[in-house]
C-alpha cells in the first residue's frame, strides 16, 4: 500500500456500521486506523466496535483528556496520510463548507495537513436537494475527494443516489488516490480476456485467458487518471470502478468494439488473448452427435492491434505476447512485425490464470524485467513505464 496511517471520521448515518467493515479492511492491509466518531455517529455504532478492530481507542470529543495536551483535533491527524470521512451525512459536508470547528471531527478536518476524502451517504431526496449538490461543487474546488455516493436501494426504502459506496469499493478508492496520475486527462482503450468462437448454438471455441492481467491494466490506468474503456471478452471479474466496459464474445465483435471506440484514444494497451482462428459456418442449431468424423473448417481472425498500430495516425500502441518458450525472442519478433513501440512478453505456462506474473517489457530501448508480482503491481509499472514512452514521444 502507499498509505500506512489513516484518520476514519465516521459521521450520523444508517452506513455508519460499514464503516466497521471498512476499518477492518484496512487493518487487514496493515494500515494503521485511528476512527473519530461524531456525535451523531455514536447514536450508530459504539466505539468499542471500532476499538476492538483497530487496537486504537475512539475520540469523538473535543475536550477529551486522554489526548496529553488537550488538542486532540491537531494531534490525531498529524502523521495520517489521509482523512476518510465514511460514512459523510449531509449536515457534515455542509460544516465542511463552511469551515465549521463545532465538533473535533469537523475541528481536525479544518485542522489538517493531509488530504481528505468524503463518502457521501444520505437519502437520495437529501443528495439531490440544491444545497447538498452546491456543497459537493464547492468541497471539490476546495480540493476534498468526493468518494460516490452511489445508486441503489437506501435504508429508507426509497432507490436512488445516496448509497455509500461499499468498503471495497471504497478501500480501492482510496488506493487510487494514491497513485500518481501519469495518463491524467488520456484517454485508453484496453482489450482484455478470451475470445469466443462459436461452432454452434452452445458450443465454442476459447482459450483460458482469466482476465486478470486486462483488468490491472484497466484498473490501473484509471487510477493514473485516463479515462478508460474496457473491451472484456467473456470472463468472471468484477469491472474495475470507473471503466466503461463493452462486452464481446468473438474476435471480430472485439475488432468492432475497438474499431468504434478507439478514435480519439491516445493509448491502446491489447490485453486480449485474441483467437487466431473462428468457425468458417457455425451452425446455428446444436449439432447432434453421431458416428462420424466432424470437421471443423476454420479460417483467420483478423490481427485487431495490428490493424490499429498500422493506421496513419496510431494511438500508442502496446501488445501483450504470451508465450511458451523462446519468450522475448518471439515477443520481439511480435513487435516488429506488429509496428509496437511496446510489448509486454511473459511465460504462458506461469501467467495464464495466475495472480502473479513476470513481465518482460520489450521496447525499442531494450529489455526491462518486471520481477514477479501479483498482477496489480505489475499493471501499475506498465502503466509507469508506458507514460514515460509515450510522454517522451509527446515532448
Ligand atoms: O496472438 P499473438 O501472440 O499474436 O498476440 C500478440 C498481441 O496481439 C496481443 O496483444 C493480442 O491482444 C494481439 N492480437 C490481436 N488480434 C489477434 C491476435 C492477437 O489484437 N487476432
Amino acid at each position: 500500500m502507499d498509505f500506512k496511517r489513516i484518520v476514519l471520521g465516521v459521521t450520523g448515518g444508517v452506513a455508519a456500521y460499514k464503516a466497521a467493515e471498512l476499518a477492518r479492511l484496512l487493518v487487514k492491509e496493515d494500515i494503521d486506523v485511528q476512527v473519530v466518531l461524531s456525535e451523531a455517529a455514536r447514536h450508530f455504532v459504539g466505539a468499542a466496535t471500532f476499538q476492538a478492530i483497530t487496537g486504537h481507542p475512539v475520540f469523538s470529543d473535543l475536550w477529551d483528556e486522554r489526548v496529553d495536551n488537550g488538542m486532540a483535533h491537531i494531534d490525531l491527524s498529524r502523521g495520517a496520510d489521509a482523512i476518510l470521512v465514511a460514512p459523510a451525512s449531509a449536515d457534515f459536508l455542509a460544516k465542511l463548507v463552511q469551515g465549521a470547528a463545532s465538533d473535533l471531527l469537523s475541528t481536525m478536518c479544518l485542522a489538517r495537513d493531509c488530504p481528505l476524502l468524503v463518502a457521501p451517504a444520505m437519502n437520495r431526496q437529501m443528495w439531490e436537494a440544491s444545497a447538498t449538490q452546491r456543497n459537493i461543487t464547492q468541497l471539490a474546488a476546495d480540493g476534498v475527494a468526493v468518494l460516490g455516493p452511489d445508486s441503489g436501494e437506501q435504508a429508507c426504502g426509497e432507490v436512488g443516489f445516496g448509497r455509500m459506496l461499499e468498503p471495497e469499493s471504497l478501500l480501492e478508492a482510496l488506493e487510487a488516490h494514491f497513485q500518481p496520475k501519469l495518463f491524467e486527462g488520456l484517454k485508453v482503450v484496453v482489450t482484455a480476456g478470451p475470445t469466443y468462437e462459436a461452432i454452434d448454438a452452445v458450443r465454442g471455441l476459447t482459450n483460458a485467458s482469466s482476465g486478470k492481467m486486462g483488468y490491472a491494466v484497466a484498473r490501473a490506468a484509471i487510477e493514473a487518471g485516463a479515462s478508460v474503456t474496457l473491451i472484456s471478452g467473456r470472463v468472471f471479474l468484477e469491472p474495475p470502478r470507473g471503466a466503461r466496459i463493452l462486452r464481446v464474445g468473438s474476435a471480430q465483435e472485439m475488432l468492432t468494439a475497438v474499431e468504434t471506440v478507439v478514435n480519439g484514444a491516445d493509448i491502446f494497451i491489447s490485453v486480449a488473448a485474441v483467437a487466431d482462428y473462428y468457425v468458417l459456418n457455425p451452425s446455428e442449431q446444436k449439432i447432434k452427435k453421431d458416428a462420424h468424423i466432424l470437421t471443423l473448417e476454420l479460417a483467420p481472425n483478423p490481427d485487431i492491434l495490428a490493424g490499429i498500430s498500422s493506421r496513419p495516425k496510431p494511438p500508442f500502441c502496446v501488445g501483450f505476447a504470451a508465450e511458451s518458450e523462446n519468450i522475448e525472442e518471439y515477443a520481439e519478433i511480435k513487435r516488429r512485425r506488429k509496428h509496437l513501440p511496446l510489448i509486454v512478453a511473459n511465460d504462458v505456462k506461469e501467467s495464464v490464470g495466475s495472480d502473479v506474473v513476470q513481465l518482460i517489457l520489450l521496447d525499442a530501448a531494450g529489455r526491462h524485467v518486471l520481477e514477479k508480482a501479483d498482477k496489480r503491481t505489475q499493471a501499475r509499472k506498465l502503466v509507469a513505464h508506458i507514460a514515460t514512452l509515450y510522454n517522451a514521444r509527446h515532448e
